[in-house]
């Protein structure tokens, strides 16, 4: 079946709990259960990972990501300042969207900055988790 890979970074796994404000009430759990029924409707196999170091995101990436059909990657912080990151999407060349919960471009200015977009097809930002759901379906038409 086909398969698309949902990466979150540093600092995802508070979801919920992490300046709500910001993020929300909704938990990394919830976000997936929300993507697990999306992907059932598009009749699309997701696989999530989500690790606060970079070389275990890279190593994910690096062995799932060539036999996947694209990638939802929201680096978090790792966005800003990941050319390590960006070296290993570029190398495995599969379809990316960056997705980030807040609009990075109405925030602090050092988040204007996505080094790792460079390396996506798209960036979806602001919108909080329909970002995913949105990728999600992009992604599925490919
Ligand atoms: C984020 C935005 C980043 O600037 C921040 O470091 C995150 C989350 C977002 O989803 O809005 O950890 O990627």
């Amino acid at each position: 079946m086909r398969r698309i890979l949902v990466v979150n970074g540093p600092n995802l796994n508070l979801l919920g709990k992490r300046e709500p404000h910001i993020y929300g009430t909704k938990s990394l759990a919830d976000l997936t259960k929300m993507i697990r029924a999306k992907a059932r409707e598009l009749k699309i196999e997701v696989s999530f990972f989500q690790s606060n170091h970079d070389g275990e995101l890279i190593d994910f990436i690096q062995k799932e990501g060539p036999g996947s059909l694209g990638i939802i990657i929201n680096p978090g912080a790792l966005s800003h300042y990941s050319l390590a990151l960006f070296d290993c999407l570029q190398a495995v060349a599969v379809t990316t969207v960056e997705v980030h919960l807040s609009n990075i471009h109405a925030r602090e200015e050092f988040r204007s900055t996505s080094v790792t977009a460079r390396a996506a097809r798209g960036v979806i930002t602001g919108l909080g988790f329909s970002g995913y759901l949105l990728a999600l379906e992009y992604l599925t038409e490919q």
